[in-house]
């Protein structure tokens, strides 16, 4: 099945696979042996070819700047010479397997994950070198932050790719800040400056010279009206904003998609690979809830499949260090309504995509139905009821259609709008 259904390259985000090292393209492979005899310096055509390969081989597990799942890559000519980065990159275990100090201190710093053995030529990983080095001046958006380290957050459920987009926002804040300070200060010296400028001065009468001295009286701020009216009205319009949007918000999650800890996809695995719902949600025509399945469940096929991916290693580490994966939770409904799995899948016969929407082609999981008691109700009233090959429903459907035949037997029609059924 895996083979069969292999996702088009490109569409998943990280199906860049470390095994597909050594088939590069051929244009890669062509351009690559014009950086065989350079060495690191800048050589277009070199530096094309290595961002190329960095992009294809490298990209899913490092950055330039910043550390991804392994350690960020400026510098690395002035930490390791090329003796060392070559041999690294074609087998990085046997560099540690030799005893080598700093590729032993690396690996362990690193949780011991292995890095893929890559079958590049000199050439190629000269050109890597080469297109590194380009990167390394310039300014990307991860510069200048301490790099956290990534393979240890992941688990925790901060994907080091998002934090990306967040520390910009953290930089530019950062900098107007800074900017403010500097105009502030700015401003204080000159004005100090003007005054000793004045204070110089022998043209001026008792007046202008008291006004020079006088202290600035902070006091005033507090005492004027309309500052305190202000004030006063911004803090009622936040305190009131934050009440009725609180009141509407209560409950109600509709759309609501976290990021979870291991970038798991629905569309690929129940949409592209047509995996049943209950082959990982195994309780869900049976018990109340459908359940989240364990890392084994992943294990019976990622124990061969794509066991190199950095997102598929997290399972591993989960197993490992015997914590479960700390998927976050999207629906959830109040303690204080029952809700039951069996009952409407089993039972009614509903399909998942009723009520949780096209699972199957979402890349992130997200709250597709409002989930509010009206929603419930609402179907209740409109669903008839699946009676059919059920015993259960016999006398009840012979009850139904003798008193009101007209009139589709619904949910509702047996009760299911009562208050009990759903609260008790
Ligand atoms: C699956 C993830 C992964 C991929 C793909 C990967 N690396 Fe690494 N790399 C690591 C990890 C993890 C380390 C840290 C050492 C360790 O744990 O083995 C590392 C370490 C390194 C180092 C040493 C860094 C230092 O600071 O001393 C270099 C150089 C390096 N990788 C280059 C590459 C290049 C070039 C490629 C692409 C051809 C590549 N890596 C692909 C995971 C990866
Ligand atoms: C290969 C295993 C697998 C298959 C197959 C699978 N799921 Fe999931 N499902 C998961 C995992 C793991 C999670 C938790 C992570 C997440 O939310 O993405 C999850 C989460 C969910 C959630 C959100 C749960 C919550 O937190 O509220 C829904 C709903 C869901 N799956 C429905 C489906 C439906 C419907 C199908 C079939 C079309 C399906 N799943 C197929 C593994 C699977
Ligand atoms: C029935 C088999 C099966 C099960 C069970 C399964 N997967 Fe997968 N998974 C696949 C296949 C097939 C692929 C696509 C492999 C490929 O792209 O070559 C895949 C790909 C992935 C990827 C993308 C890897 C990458 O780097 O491209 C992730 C992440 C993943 N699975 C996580 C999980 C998790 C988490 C579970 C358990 C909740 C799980 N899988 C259970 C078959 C399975
Ligand atoms: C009638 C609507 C409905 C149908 C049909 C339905 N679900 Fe759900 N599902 C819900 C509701 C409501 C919740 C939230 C339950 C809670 O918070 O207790 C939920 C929660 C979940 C969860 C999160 C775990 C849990 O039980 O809280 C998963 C996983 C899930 N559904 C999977 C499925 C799958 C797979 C199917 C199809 C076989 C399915 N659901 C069919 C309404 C539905
Ligand atoms: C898409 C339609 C649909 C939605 C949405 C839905 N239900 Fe239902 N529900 C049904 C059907 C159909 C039945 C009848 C199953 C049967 O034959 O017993 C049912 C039965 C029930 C029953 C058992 C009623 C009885 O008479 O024994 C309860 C309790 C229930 N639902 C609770 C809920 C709650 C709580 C929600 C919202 C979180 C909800 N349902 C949302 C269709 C729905
Ligand atoms: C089909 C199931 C169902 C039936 C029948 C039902 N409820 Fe609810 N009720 C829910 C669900 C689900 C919630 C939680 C969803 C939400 O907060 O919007 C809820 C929430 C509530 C709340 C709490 C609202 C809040 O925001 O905390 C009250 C009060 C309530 N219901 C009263 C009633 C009364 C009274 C009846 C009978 C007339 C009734 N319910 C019948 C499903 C039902």
């Amino acid at each position: 099945m895996a083979q069969g259904a292999q996702p088009a390259a490109g569409e998943i985000g990280s199906s860049k696979n470390p095994s597909e090292v050594g088939v590069t393209p051929g244009t890669v492979a062509a351009a690559a042996p014009a950086a065989a005899a350079g060495t690191t310096t800048a050589d277009p055509a070199a530096i094309a070819a290595g961002d190329a390969l960095f992009k294809g081989n490298c990209a899913q597990c490092h950055a330039i700047n910043e550390v991804v799942v392994g350690p960020a890559m400026a510098g690395i000519t002035k930490r390791r010479p090329m003796s060392w980065i070559i041999p690294w990159i074609k087998n990085s275990s046997k560099v540690v397997a030799s005893g080598d100090a700093y590729a032993v201190a690396l690996y362990n710093k690193y949780q011991k994950q292995q890095m893929p053995s890559f079958q590049l030529s000199d050439a190629e990983i000269t050109s890597i070198v080469a297109y590194i080095t380009s990167e390394e001046g310039k300014p990307t958006v991860g510069t200048g932050i301490a790099p956290t380290d990534g393979s240890q957050a992941l688990v925790d459920g901060t994907a080091a790719a998002n934090g990306e987009a967040s520390s910009s926002m953290n930089i530019l804040l950062i900098v107007l800040v800074v900017v403010l300070i500097v105009l502030v200060v700015t401003l204080v010296i000159i004005a100090n400056i003007m005054k000793d400028v004045l204070r110089g001065r022998k043209d001026l009468d008792g007046r202008d010279r008291e006004q020079i001295e006088e202290r600035f009286d902070y006091s005033r701020i507090y005492k004027s009206t309309a500052v305190r009216g202000i004030v006063g009205t911004v803090f009622v319009l936040a305190v009131l904003y934050e009440t009725i949007q609180g009141a509407m918000g209560v409950g109600l999650s509709q759309g609501y998609q976290p990021t979870q800890p291991i970038a798991f996809s629905h569309k690929l695995h129940a949409g592209e690979n047509q995996i049943n719902c209950a082959y990982c949600h195994t309780s869900v025509y049976k018990g109340k809830s459908a359940n989240i399945p364990s890392p084994n469940i992943c294990m019976n096929c990622h124990s061969q499949i794509k066991t190199e991916s950095p997102e598929i290693k997290k399972i591993y580490r989960a197993i490992e260090r015997k914590q479960p994966i700390q998927w976050v939770r999207v629906h959830n409904i109040p303690d204080l309504a029952y809700f039951n799995h069996s009952q409407h899948t089993q039972v009614a016969g509903l399909e998942c995509v009723t009520c949780h929407g096209p699972i199957e082609n979402m890349e992130v999981v997200y709250q597709y139905s409002a989930l509010t008691m009206g929603w419930c109700i609402n179907c209740h009233r409109e669903t008839p009821l699946n009676t059919k090959g059920n015993g259960y429903y016999d006398n009840l459907v012979k009850l139904h259609d003798s008193k009101n035949g007209a009139v589709p037997f619904t949910v509702s029609s047996n009760g299911g709008t009562e208050c009990s059924k759903c609260h008790y």
